[in-house]
């Protein structure tokens, strides 16, 4: 354990850190009241020792850090100071950041403060602490998801990337354009040899426990050609394979599971769901889908809509521009319910972070970036072409194209969205005309930014 922040009389807290860890052997009572506290300020229930013991192991693999801020001393009967009264948690993944390139990034999860110790500065404490470290130890990024969008803007995060949540209407006359079959081949032919499915491959239903196994390998190749993907933790694998979840350590049998096979046999997707039958109308909801490419993405979709008994299709987490509503026969059974914020991000390196995006642009610009935390604060020169970018720190005296704080720097990062916008919100300032354009010509994206991670 490690002390990280030690008390004062105006800070009455020590922080201190630990590695998430099972030995197999028991549960380290730190562990455990560290995981209370946590299910505690995210309304769960109190964790039992299998969901405890599952969750350790897992994180473990994650090589997830736990933080904790301890009271000197507790009241007689209320929970004992070996509880914390705040939680962090921080852990390393990659981000693709265009192209296939992957940076390193520092995840932060698991930020809770008990509702007797709040507004008193724990969350500033340890998230600007935590932040320093991230950058000493050469991490160019910090990464979270955020309960609520008031909170991180203060620390430097920007919303980088929205997801949707779609309904689809999968009753009678779903159609997908084209001519693909809705399913499987004739049987004898697993390779995929054989009339017009040759391009499309095929879909089989699977025993949803060989997703524990398939997750990971398929994951990698999907985070791997996707533009703002992040890395996902140890946890997803038995998460949409429904062998167990935080808060439901008992496997969940609703859970089911089809695999695309590419022409060449190999597996190129999956998707696993559950069908809520008792919903008027009955319901699939998708607990997770990846496709390796848009066949894949196209033949899963025509699975779920050919499933008997089903009206209507959920999933959250869908891409704002999703390939899916240009696919149906007819659009308008797609259906947005609402588009949220997803993936924040804090640019901690702008020389490293700028330096190591991939650009589909050519250009120059010059951001003048104000940072609350001076972490990324400064005036930085980008000039991209071929791909790739040179960034150069000037002196803060040289003149720049725009002035941006370092959460519009997080905003704009994976271009999730344009300089335009945010010049015309108000929340960057052109200081020549044009450098708007100048700035979304170096910075922009043909694609939205898709993050297939929560955490
Ligand atoms: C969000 C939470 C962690 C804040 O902890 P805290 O220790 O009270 O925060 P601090 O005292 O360090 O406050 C830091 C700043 O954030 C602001 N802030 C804190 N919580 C906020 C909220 N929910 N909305 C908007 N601003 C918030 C404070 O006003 C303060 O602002 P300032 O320093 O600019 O004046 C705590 O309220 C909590 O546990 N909430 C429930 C769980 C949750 O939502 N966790 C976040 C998961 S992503």
């Amino acid at each position: 354990m490690t002390v990280i922040v030690e008390p004062t009389e105006r800070f009455p807290y020590e922080i201190r850190s630990f590695p998430a860890r099972y030995a197999g052997t028991g549960i380290d009572p730190a562990a455990r009241k560290w995981k209370e506290a946590v299910d505690l300020g995210f309304h769960g229930d109190s964790p039992t020792d299998a969901d405890i013991q599952k969750t350790l192991a897992s994180e473990e693999k994650d090589g997830r850090i736990l933080t904790g801020a301890y009271a000197a001393s507790a009241p007689d009967r209320a929970w004992d100071a070996g509880y914390p009264v705040a939680t962090y948690a921080s852990y390393r993944k990659t981000l693709n950041v265009g192209a296939g390139k992957l940076l390193p990034a520092h995840l932060i999860s698991a930020v809770t403060v008990r509702p007797t110790h709040r507004r008193r500065g724990l969350l500033r404490t340890i998230i600007t602490d935590d932040l320093r470290r991230a950058k000493t130890d050469g991490l160019a990024i910090a990464a979270l998801t955020a309960s609520e969008a008031t909170i991180y803007g203060r620390f430097g995060f920007g919303a980088a990337t929205h997801a949707a949540a779609i309904e689809v209407d999968s009753g009678a006359g779903f159609a997908l354009k084209g001519n693909q079959p809705t399913s499987t081949l004739p049987a004898g032919k697993p390779d995929g040899t054989g009339g017009s499915t040759e391009a499309a491959g095929i879909v089989e239903l699977a025993e949803p426990l060989v997703l524990k196994e398939l997750e990971p390998a398929i994951f990698a190749q999907v985070h791997a050609g996707t533009f703002g993907s992040l890395g996902r933790q140890d946890a997803y694998r038995y998460r949409v394979s429904g062998y167990w979840n935080y808060g439901m350590p008992e496997r969940d049998k609703s859970v089911r599971a089809a695999l695309y096979y590419a022409p060449d046999g190999s597996c190129g997707g999956y998707v696993s769901y559950k069908v809520m039958d008792r919903e008027t109308p009955s319901t699939l909801q998708v607990v997770d889908l990846l496709a390796t490419s848009s066949p894949a993405h196209l033949a899963l979709w025509r699975f779920l809509g050919s499933i008997d008994l089903v009206q209507r299709i959920s999933r959250k987490g869908a891409p704002v521009a999703d390939p899916l509503q240009w696919a149906l026969a007819d659009k308008r059974r797609y259906l947005v319910k609402a588009v949220e914020d997803h993936l924040w991000l804090r640019i901690l390196d702008p020389v490293a972070a700028l330096g190591g995006r991939h650009y589909w642009g050519d250009g120059t610009v010059t951001l003048a970036i104000e940072d609350p935390l001076h972490l990324a604060d400064g005036v930085y020169r980008l000039e991209a072409g071929g791909g790739s970018a040179v960034v150069t720190q000037l002196p803060d005296s040289d003149p720049a194209d725009l002035r941006l704080g370092a959460a519009e720097l997080g905003q704009l990062y994976l271009a999730g969205v344009s300089v335009g916008t945010l010049v015309a919100a108000g929340t960057v300032r052109e200081l020549r005309a044009g450098a708007a354009a100048a700035g979304d010509a170096v910075l922009g994206a043909p694609l939205a930014p898709h993050c297939l991670t929560d955490f």
